[in-house]
């Protein structure tokens, strides 16, 4: 049984901390303002040349990088399709909860719908954005899409040490196409020796506040 607990990041929006891996989901610093950092500016905005980005989210978790996706499609040309992994999903009550909408000037029910919605099934949410989302692990995801972004977001290599590892670091590789990124809030050496031994190169980039460096590796 997982149990998460709210508490308000600096920059006034929520997140919770997990009970199983004894980690938070976001940066203290600011749940929204690292969410745009590492996956909305480092990772989404750049693509958006594109006419249509694939974006996989690895995991769903409070549905916030699904969320913000959501909203900047509303703000380009850019058609999204976005599909998400979650192995332990949020409860309802907590998601009710989540203040994420209302900071971000942006209707509750619109986000509410992402966790509401049936998982394995595609939605067009709007002309612009389709999502689905799957209950799974990332070790038995499979996808008939490739990707151009891989948002990794799992928790940290010390509490899921296998997720950061080459074996699995090889199938993001190879779910993404010619000149996909993958961008992470992670910047660890070993990670970055990982990425490297499975093909990527690396970018280093600043950080979110509190964090110096975030990590945006590229598919040759
Ligand atoms: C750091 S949290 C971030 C979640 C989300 N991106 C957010 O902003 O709330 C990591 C997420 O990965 C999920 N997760 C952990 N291990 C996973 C796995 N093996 N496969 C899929 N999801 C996993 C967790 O349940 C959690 O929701």
């Amino acid at each position: 049984m997982h149990s998460f607990e709210l508490f308000l990041t600096e920059d006034g929006s929520h997140s919770i901390f997990s009970a199983k891996y004894k980690v938070p989901y976001h940066s203290r610093h600011g749940a929204i303002i690292e969410t745009n950092h590492v996956f909305i500016e480092a990772g989404l905005k750049p693509k958006l040349n594109q006419k249509t980005v694939n974006v996989l989210d690895i995991g769903f978790g409070t549905g916030l990088n699904a969320f913000m996706s959501l909203l900047e499609s509303n703000k380009n040309a850019s058609s999204i399709y976005y599909e998400a992994v979650e192995a332990y999903p949020i409860k309802k009550e907590i998601v009710d909860v989540f203040n994420y909408a209302a900071l971000l000037d942006a209707a509750q029910d619109s986000f509410l719908q992402l966790h509401t919605l049936e998982w394995g099934q595609q939605y067009a949410l709007t002309d612009k954005f389709t999502f689905k989302k799957l209950l799974n692990t990332f070790e038995d995801f499979t996808s008939q899409n490739t990707f151009d972004i891989v948002y990794f977001d799992a928790f940290a290599p010390s509490a899921q040490p296998t997720l950061w590892e080459t074996g699995l670091l090889s199938k993001m590789y190879a779910l993404l196409n010619p000149d996909g990124v993958l961008v992470t809030y992670c910047a660890q050496g070993q990670f970055k020796r990982n990425l490297k031994a499975v093909g990527f190169s690396i970018e280093p980039l600043p950080g979110p506040p509190g964090k110096r460096e975030m990590t945006r590796a590229r598919k040759a």
